[in-house]
């Protein structure tokens, strides 16, 4: 959507403005040059997944706007890049009539099911082939929105297809829908535009690991994830939750006075380039199109293989005749187009039944209640249990032992219990009752206000010591590979392992002999152990199992301190300090660094040989290199590259590994070949010499 030149010009302004930071004094046109800069950078961002720019400058041009706009409020526009961020509560989602009703689609499931759609469509039009549009079918949330003199003036969801809820202030946190479009240009004077609200895949599992981390259930799929975030009254939570739409049909518009129907709103293919070209995300890269329907067949098919590599949900493709003449022509039935089908992939959704529940006692204690199931297939792999999370889970789903139960498994996502099938109950099903002691170690069991879990409170409870070890070995904690979950409770049974500074006292000799230990596993388990002694200090902290310390939380902890000792002095508000800390985390942070055997064990732990203290501690994020990114490329004169990258650490920088778009600096030495050329072709690319470098970190 932006030619060449134009990409260049914008590319020099937003330099122009990053360096005029602190001026606030602008003209109007500056003002809206300003604005146009950032919806560039955000069409690089959100749309073409290709930034020329760093967050921190993105930030930092977005700052420059919100204060420029606080001194000029009279200038603000409706459609001001700041204009996303909400301000306050949302009272009600208030009904909304839709331009025209939104229907569904019907659905096939075979090749013969679209050979037949095919063949209705020939014979209704009396054509002998028939050009078809195919598309990804979205798995979110369905949402129409209208533009109006090219601005975004409402957002609504589905409801029963003829009225849903207003929702537009909602649907402006989602970054991949622009606030202003110039339909103008093409003479269109009001629009609605139908689209899916998707959660993809890496921002839902941050999501669920922070609410599972939390204690609560998580949500079943991105689907669910995303159509619920467009009914939270709280637009920045909203905003949290990264949404992102796909627009892919328009269903009403109206043109300016004598203004000519233009030519991209003839057919569907069109009409999604001119989407795309008017910064929407629309399926322009993955939309195909086909004279006639085996080709169609074949794509479908082709695409299904894609379905797990792509970053967001699908459910199935959209096959549309591509001539909105012909789509009118053919018209519709009382449910649906009878120009469209939906082709549907292999369900991930079974029906099984519930036969037990079983509970388990994890590492901070938290009880989790576990249905047991006849084992069934779900889109290759067969599930016999999944977790139901806590009591307050079972009440809601209201889940008995008996039922008929419809689970899912969401591409990446564990299976999850969607409901039970009340419809089909026999009367025979039981109640599931929560235990009141801990299964394992019989203590009492106890729940906190506002909290939905019951948890056993002696943490000398063998499921947790157990627990904890297993969590210290794991993958994305200390990585000590052949160890496993298997392992840790077998010598925990057999009385070799107690504790986790335990882990690096196993006597090996008792092990020889026993069934799966040959010499060789023996000597492997003895590596993998020495090696994590060398775990950086974030993948200790966070192996350490503290309540809510997560990967990310357990990297900002570090980044904080020089010794994991340091934790032991910082007091509550000290650690409410850093990013993303609040006083549930901190709180628990304190009450584990307070606790005298925790102390005792981490120095158990640097005696034994682990590293406690933080290697990239000279890595400070508040550098004056921080946000941007470096390469080093060639021989320098007097530094080595490992030097040279340790200096730019130490002010902040992140370094890549290859020339992109994403990279803001290249210092270059003698014979720096292909990564200079590379850099040279991409003109927002810096390029340093060592001593140009020096002089940017101060030491020269
Ligand atoms: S076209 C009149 N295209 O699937 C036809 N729908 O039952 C308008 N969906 O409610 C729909 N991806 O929420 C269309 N590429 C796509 C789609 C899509 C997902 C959803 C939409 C609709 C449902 C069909």
């Amino acid at each position: 959507m932006y030619s060449k030149d134009k990409i260049q010009s914008l590319q020099k302004s937003t330099n122009a403005f990053i360096k005029k930071e602190q001026d606030t004094s602008f003209e109007k046109e500056e003002i809206e040059q300003l604005r146009e800069v950032l919806r560039f950078h955000e069409n690089r961002y959100y749309i073409l997944n290709d930034p020329l720019i760093s967050d921190f400058e993105y930030d930092q041009l977005f700052k420059l706007l919100q204060k420029i706009e606080s001194a000029q409020p009279t200038l603000i526009t409706p459609d001001s890049p700041t204009q996303r961020v909400a301000k306050g509560l949302t009272k009600d989602f208030p009904p909304a009539q839709h331009l025209v009703p939104m229907l569904s689609l019907d659905n096939s499931y075979n090749s013969d099911d679209l050979i037949d759609f095919d063949r209705k469509a020939r014979e209704l039009s009396g054509l002998s082939k028939i050009e078809y549009c195919v598309e990804p079918k979205f798995d979110g949330g369905s949402i129409s929105v209208i533009y109006e003199n090219d601005l975004l003036v409402r957002g609504a969801t589905r409801g029963d297809g003829v009225e849903g809820d207003e929702v537009t202030q909602n649907i402006k946190q989602i970054h991949s829908l622009p606030l202003s479009a110039k339909f103008s240009a093409y003479g269109i004077q009001q629009i609605e535009i139908r689209g899916e609200v998707l959660i993809n895949k890496k921002n839902f599992a941050k999501y669920n690991e922070q609410i599972i981390e939390e204690g609560y259930a998580p949500l079943a799929n991105p689907r669910n994830a995303a159509a619920g975030s467009l009914r939270i009254k709280d637009p920045t939570e909203v905003a949290k939750r990264n949404l992102e739409a796909f627009t892919y049909h328009v269903s009403y518009f109206s043109l300016y006075k004598d203004k000519p129907l233009p030519e991209q709103l003839t057919t569907h293919s069109n009409t999604l380039q001119l989407l795309w070209d008017l910064g929407f995300r629309s399926p322009e890269k993955e939309k195909k199109v086909f004279k006639g329907i085996e080709d169609v067949i074949q794509y479908c098919i082709h695409f299904e293989v894609e379905r797990d590599r792509l970053p967001y949900e699908i459910d199935g493709m959209v096959i549309k005749v591509n001539s909105i003449e012909l789509q009118d022509k053919l018209g519709m039935t009382s449910h649906h187009p009878r120009w469209a089908i939906a082709y549907k992939f292999k369900a991930r959704q079974a029906t099984t039944k519930l036969i037990a529940v079983e509970y388990q006692v994890g590492r901070t204690g938290a009880v989790t209640p576990v249905a047991k199931l006849d084992p069934v297939a779900i889109g290759g792999v067969t599930v016999s249990s999944i977790s139901i999370h806590n009591e307050d889970y079972i009440i809601e789903k209201d889940l008995r032992i008996g039922d008929a139960v419809l689970i899912e498994r969401a591409g990446d996502v564990i299976p999850q219990i969607v409901k039970p099938l009340t419809d089909i109950r026999t009367g025979k099903e039981t109640n599931i009752e929560f235990p009141k002691e801990c299964p394992v170690c019989k203590s009492k069991l106890f729940k906190e206000a506002e909290e939905a879990v019951w948890r056993c409170i002696n943490i000398e409870c063998p499921a947790q010591v157990v627990e904890r070890m297993i969590h210290f070995v794991s993958k994305d904690a200390m990585d000590i590979r052949g160890f496993g979950d298997a392992n840790v409770r077998k010598f925990y049974e057999l009385g070799l392992l107690n504790d986790i500074p335990g882990i690096y006292n196993l006597d090996f000799n008792k092990l020889i002999g026993r069934e799966g230990f040959g010499q060789k596993s023996i000597e492997n388990l003895q590596v993998a152990i020495e090696q994590s002694k060398t775990q950086p200090l974030h993948r200790l902290l966070y192996a350490l199992g503290i309540r809510f310390v997560g990967e990310t939380t357990a990297k900002t902890l570090a980044r904080s301190i020089h010794h994991l000792l340091d934790l032991k002095n910082k007091s509550l508000e000290d650690l409410q300090l850093l990013e993303d800390i609040g006083p549930k985390v901190a709180g628990s942070v304190f009450h584990f660094f307070s606790n005298v055997s925790n102390i005792d064990m981490l120095q158990q732990l640097e005696k034994i040989g682990l590293q406690l203290y933080n290697a990239k501690k000279e890595s400070v994020s508040d550098g004056n290199l921080s946000g941007q990114t470096f390469l080093f490329t060639g021989t320098m004169p007097t530094l080595k590259r490992s030097e040279a990258e340790a200096m730019a650490e130490a002010n902040g920088a992140q370094i890549l590994t290859g020339v992109s778009t994403k990279l803001n600096y290249l210092v270059v030495g003698e014979n720096a070949g292909s990564k200079l050329e590379k850099a040279k072709k991409i003109n927002t690319v810096k390029i340093l010499t060592e001593d140009d470098f020096l002089k940017i970190i101060g030491k020269k």
